[in-house]
C-alpha cells in the first residue's frame, strides 16, 4: 500500500484515480478530513474496488495516522492534504496554520517512528513525498526569471507562508534525523473534479449559470497552467527516481495573464455551448477589488526534473483547457453535487 492525504480533494482525487488505474501499482489507503474542498463523489468510480481504502481523519490526530501506518505499512506517504485556496487563508488564516504546518508536522512525525522501526528493504525502499507550491518564492516581475529549485522562500500569504513552513518542516526532518524524504513545488494546476472556488472551475460554472466572471484587479496576473493529469504523472516520477532531499519544481511552460485564461474558456464555450442569446460569454466579464496581497506573476522553471528524471508535462494549455470545459460539460452529475453542496451529505449520513 501507499498512504495518500488528501485523496478526496482535487489534485488528490486526480492522483488516487490515475494510480489505480495502473494494475499493477500498489493499493491506496487514502485519508482526508473531508473538509468543504473534500469530495467523495470524485472517488465514485472506486466503490468496489479492494485496492482502494476510504478514512475519513485529520492528518493532525496522531493515535489514527499511527494505527493506520502499523496496520497498512505503507510502502510510501504522499502527502496532499491542506488548504489549499489563497482567499480563505486571507479571511481565516487559522486553519491553514492548524493543517498545513502542525498537520504535516504530525505526519513527519509519525512517519519517522515508524520508519524507524522499520528493517531491510522495507525501511530501504519507504519514502515521505511531500507535496507543495510555486506560492513559496513569492512574487516574480514581468522581466524576472521563472523560479528555480534555488529560488529563495518569500511567501506572501497565509497560505503560502504556511506551506513554506511546511516545507521547512520536511526539509529538516531530512537532514536532522535522515526520514526519506522528497518535495515537489507546482504551479497552478487545472481540470477535472476541480473545486469551483478557484479561477478556472469558477469561470466555466459561472459562465454556464449566467452570473458575472469576477476579474481581481486588472487581470494582467500571470499563472503557469499545468494539467492536472501532468501534475500526477510527475509525482509518480519523483517517487520512483526522485533523489532524498531534494525539491522539483513543476511546472507546465504556460504562463498566461487571468483575463487571457477568461477569455479563452468564453471562446470555447462560444463553440461548445453557445449562449441562447447568441452573445459571447466575454460578456459576462466583470472587473471586481483586487486580492488584498494579490502576487503578480508566479512562473516555474522545470528543467530540473526533465534534465534529472526525464519528466516534461504531455498537455499544453490549449489541449488541457479543451479538456477540462469539455469534462465540465460532460459531468453535470458532479458538477450539480458540488453547486448545490449536496456532496456534502455524505457526511450528514455517514456520522451523524
Ligand atoms: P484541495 O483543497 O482541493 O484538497 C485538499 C484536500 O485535503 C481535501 O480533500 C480536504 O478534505 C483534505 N484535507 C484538508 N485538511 C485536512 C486534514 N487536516 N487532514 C486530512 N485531510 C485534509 O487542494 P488541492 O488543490 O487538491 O491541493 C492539494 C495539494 O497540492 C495541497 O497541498 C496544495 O497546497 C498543493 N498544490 C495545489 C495546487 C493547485 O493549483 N491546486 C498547486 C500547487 C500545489
Ligand atoms: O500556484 C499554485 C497555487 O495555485 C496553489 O498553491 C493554490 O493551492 C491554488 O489555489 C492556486 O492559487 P491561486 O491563488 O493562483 O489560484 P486561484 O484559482 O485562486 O486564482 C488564480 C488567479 O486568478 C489569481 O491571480 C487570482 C485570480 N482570480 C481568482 C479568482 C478565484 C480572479 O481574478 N478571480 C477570481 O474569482
Amino acid at each position: 500500500m501507499i498512504l495518500v492525504t488528501g485523496g478526496a480533494g482535487f489534485i488528490g482525487g486526480n492522483f488516487v484515480l490515475n494510480w489505480l488505474a495502473d494494475p499493477n501499482a500498489e493499493g491506496i489507503v487514502n485519508l482526508d478530513k473531508l473538509t468543504y474542498a473534500g469530495n467523495l463523489a470524485t472517488l465514485d468510480s472506486l466503490k468496489n474496488n479492494e485496492r482502494h481504502e476510504f478514512m475519513h481523519g485529520d492528518i493532525g490526530d496522531k493515535e489514527l495516522v499511527t494505527k493506520l501506518l502499523k496496520e497498512y505499512k505503507p510502502r510510501a506517504i504522499v502527502n496532499f492534504a491542506a488548504e489549499s485556496h489563497v482567499d480563505r487563508s486571507i479571511c481565516g488564516p487559522a486553519d491553514f496554520v492548524e493543517t498545513n504546518i502542525v498537520g504535516t508536522f504530525n505526519l513527519l512525525e509519525c512517519a519517522r517512528e515508524y520508519w524507524n522501526n522499520l528493517e531491510g528493504n522495507p525501511r530501504e525502499e519507504f519514502r515521505f513525498h511531500h507535496v507543495s507550491t510555486d506560492e513559496v518564492y513569492g512574487s516574480l516581475s514581468l522581466t524576472d526569471p521563472a523560479f528555480t529549485e534555488k529560488n529563495s522562500y518569500e511567501p506572501n500569504s497565509p497560505y503560502s507562508a504556511s506551506k513554506a513552513a511546511s516545507d521547512h518542516l520536511v526539509r529538516a526532518w531530512f537532514h536532522t534525523y535522515g526520514l526519506p524524504v522528497v518535495t515537489t513545488n507546482c504551479s497552478n494546476n487545472y481540470g477535472p473534479y476541480h473545486f469551483p472556488e478557484k479561477l478556472i472551475p469558477l469561470v466555466i460554472l459561472n459562465a454556464l449559470h449566467s452570473k458575472p466572471l469576477p476579474i481581481y484587479g486588472d487581470g494582467q496576473q500571470i499563472r503557469d497552467w499545468l494539467y492536472v493529469g501532468d501534475h500526477c504523472s510527475a509525482i509518480r516520477e519523483v517517487l520512483a527516481k526522485g533523489k532524498l532531499g531534494e525539491t522539483y519544481n513543476i511546472g507546465g511552460w504556460n504562463e498566461k495573464a487571468n483575463i487571457d485564461v477568461v477569455k479563452t474558456i468564453c471562446t470555447i464555450l462560444d463553440g461548445l455551448k453557445p449562449r441562447v442569446d447568441g452573445k459571447s460569454y466575454v460578456e459576462q466579464i466583470t472587473y471586481v477589488k483586487d486580492r488584498p496581497g494579490h502576487d503578480r506573476r508566479y512562473a516555474i522553471d522545470a528543467s530540473k526534473v526533465e534534465r534529472d528524471l526525464g519528466w516534461r508535462p504531455a498537455e499544453t494549455f490549449d489541449t488541457g483547457i479543451r479538456k477540462t470545459v469539455q469534462w465540465y460539460l460532460d459531468n453535470p452529475i458532479w458538477v450539480d453535487g458540488v453547486v448545490s453542496g449536496s456532496y456534502r451529505d455524505w457526511l450528514q449520513k455517514q456520522y451523524n
